[in-house]
């Protein structure tokens, strides 16, 4: 078979050991060859290729961000975008296509899959907020990167006797924080799931001071006070109508300095979180999840998504991983809760 590979979406660290599980796998396993489509659904939108060869792809495991390019690119948002895509798909001789990403580029895949187009998912995503997989790769590099600031950020805090705000990505879903808070000893972690009282952050920070403590505390860049709105960068939306977020870190600052007296900073992690060499934990799963995905490929199992269930990876129907957001259940937040203040 000629096999098309493509990734959307934001990037994270992941993304190049699955096209090395795929390619190398299907390779010398198969006798497959592949075509690399750039700019995730830019790529076969708009016919923009690169070979995968068992050369280059060989040392791209520890590779941070993607080696075919990444774009939010809705091709159901432009005019003939499926037709462009069977053609050019059709034209470049790909019998199927293997897309790694989250929830948007698994939504179209999904659409196109119905459509007739012979696809099998990969999910990535730093938010780990894809359903039917316990995990996406990205996300304990993401938490790694998160907790080792975090853990810079204690000594300074500490030394000048402020609370620290620390704003991490995470739009609907709070797995950053929550993971990288509760690794961190965060003295409050603040998610989009539950809207959260400034009064009772403020009580966390004065506790902390009262005890010696500088306070740090852990922010989704979605979590929303519960006396106002989610703040936003701006008012544009990306193709797949996402608005864009920060804000809430600074604000929280603000408000928590107005409201305690006592000095408070921002720091947003931003896109940080999202580079460099993926951890250990990330470079096995995406690599299984390659190697898994070119088995259902082979074996034309179409319409699938590759997943995390328990240690253990699995198919499952790719309309699974985009019907809902997997959020954090409130029952593990509590647990996070007993450390706060
Ligand atoms: O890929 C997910 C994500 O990292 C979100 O956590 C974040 O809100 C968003 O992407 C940022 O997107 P962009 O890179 O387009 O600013």
């Amino acid at each position: 078979m000629r096999i098309g590979i493509l990734t959307g979406g934001g990037d994270c660290p992941g993304l190049n050991a699955v096209i090395r599980g795929v390619v190398q796998k299907g390779i010398k396993e198969y006798g497959h060859e592949f075509v690399g489509f750039r700019d995730g659904w830019k790529g076969p939108l708009e016919g923009l290729t690169m070979p995968l060869t068992l050369e280059n792809t060989r040392d791209i495991l520890p590779l941070g961000g993607t080696i075919l390019g990444s774009s939010r690119t809705n091709p159901f948002k432009i005019d003939n975008g499926v037709e462009r895509i069977k053609e050019n798909l059709a034209a470049a001789g790909i019998d199927a296509l293997i897309a790694i990403g989250g929830e948007d580029t698994l939504g179209v895949a999904t659409k196109l899959d119905a459509l007739g187009v012979k696809v099998i998912g990969v999910p990535k995503t730093i938010d780990n907020d894809l359903n039917n997989t316990d995990y996406t790769f990205g996300f304990d590099t993401s938490v790694n990167i998160a907790v080792e600031a975090i853990d810079r950020l204690h000594t300074t805090a500490q030394s000048h006797h402020r609370a620290l705000i620390v704003e991490v990505m995470g739009r609907h879903a709070g797995w950053i924080a929550l993971h990288s808070g509760m690794a961190s000893s965060a003295a409050c972690v603040l998610i989009p799931e539950v809207k959260f009282s400034l009064d009772k952050v403020c009580a966390y920070v004065n506790s902390c001071f009262e005890k010696g403590q500088a306070p740090i505390i852990v922010i989704a860049e979605g979590a929303i006070p519960q006396d106002g709105d989610m703040v936003i960068k701006d008012q544009t939306l990306d193709a797949f109508g996402h608005v864009k977020l920060s804000g809430i870190g600074e604000w929280l600052a603000q408000s928590v300095e107005a409201k305690t007296g006592h000095e408070s900073r921002t720091v947003v992690l931003g896109h940080v979180q999202r580079g460099g060499t993926p951890s250990a934990f990330d470079r096995v799963l995406a690599t299984r999840f390659g190697l898994m995905a070119i088995t259902a490929a082979s074996e034309g199992d179409w319409g699938k998504m590759v997943a995390l269930h328990g240690t253990s990876i699995a198919r499952v129907p790719l309309a699974s991983a985009t019907d809902k957001l997997k959020t954090v259940d409130p029952s593990l937040y509590a647990e996070a809760e007993v450390f706060f203040g």
